[in-house]
């Protein structure tokens, strides 16, 4: 895939205290053209955007909150791969500096000990006229430690943090760094799909029963395989082999 600067090393770094969302920043700045790798991170988003429409919790001092703008020579529908890249890169930083091996839920929710502790937004910015991603905005959220006030009532049962307290010595800066390196080094080469195997290794869905909800329908089915893709390739009841594309479907374990 070219990319738009030949080595990751010459990048934007945009740093706010506080913000709406970073992934809306990212897209202005894609919007008026980047002319390099740019990341936008915020100390506290106060309209933090998850997946699906839904809000993400991003209070101040216990998350990173992070926006990467690239420009793959990609197809629109490639762009789930993008997405299933960034999670093992996610999971690569991770296990680097703090040894814990965490599991990915379909298609790119990171958990620690049965609760999650990262999501990750990926949004394209395609042109119509020929279907090619230009920009590729990469948003990646992470409880570190748990928040001050600990998680609102409605995500104490799913949201978890790497850590109870902050650690002596890993900063967010750290795995912030670390996270930067590995998503753009696995999105340099995504069209070798090296990091495929490595993605099914952590995967908490498959050989598992599953609900899918597609269409505001949830169903039940097995997880199988992940393809070529990044796709989930699942037997429903009837026996019947799909692939899901991500999008708007919702996984849950059963
Ligand atoms: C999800 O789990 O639904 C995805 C959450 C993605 C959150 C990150 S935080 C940084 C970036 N900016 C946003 O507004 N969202 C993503």
């Amino acid at each position: 895939i070219p990319w738009l600067l030949p080595d990751n090393q010459n990048l934007d770094i945009i740093v706010y205290k506080t913000i709406g969302s970073t992934n809306q920043e990212a897209k202005k700045i894609a919007l008026e053209g980047a002319k390099k790798i740019t990341v936008i991170i915020a100390e506290e988003q106060t309209r933090g955007r998850g997946r699906m429409g839904r809000s993400f919790y991003s209070p101040p001092k216990s998350g990173i909150y992070l926006s990467l703008v690239l420009r793959p020579n990609v197809h629109a529908s490639e762009a789930v791969l993008v997405t299933t890249g960034a999670s093992v890169g996610v999971c690569r930083a991770i296990q680097k500096v703090t040894g814990i091996e965490p599991q990915i839920k379909w298609v790119n929710d990171i958990y620690v000990n049965g609760r999650k502790i990262v999501g990750i937004l990926t949004e394209a910015v395609t042109n119509f006229e020929n279907g090619l991603v230009e920009f590729i905005i990469i948003g990646i959220g992470i409880n570190f430690k748990r928040p001050e006030d600990d998680f609102p009532k409605d995500l104490e049962e799913i949201a978890g943090a790497l850590f109870d307290k902050k650690p002596d010595t890993l900063t967010r800066n750290r795995l912030a760094a670390e996270i930067i390196n590995e998503v753009l080094n696995i999105c340099g080469d995504l069209n070798k799909r090296g990091f495929l195997e490595e993605y099914k290794s952590h995967s908490m869905v498959l050989g598992k029963k599953i609900k899918v909800c597609k269409n505001n329908q949830w169903q039940s089915a097995t997880a199988i395989d992940i393809d070529n893709d990044g796709g989930l390739i699942v037997r429903n009841e009837s026996g019947k082999i799909e692939t899901l594309n991500s999008g708007e479907i919702s996984i849950r374990r059963m």
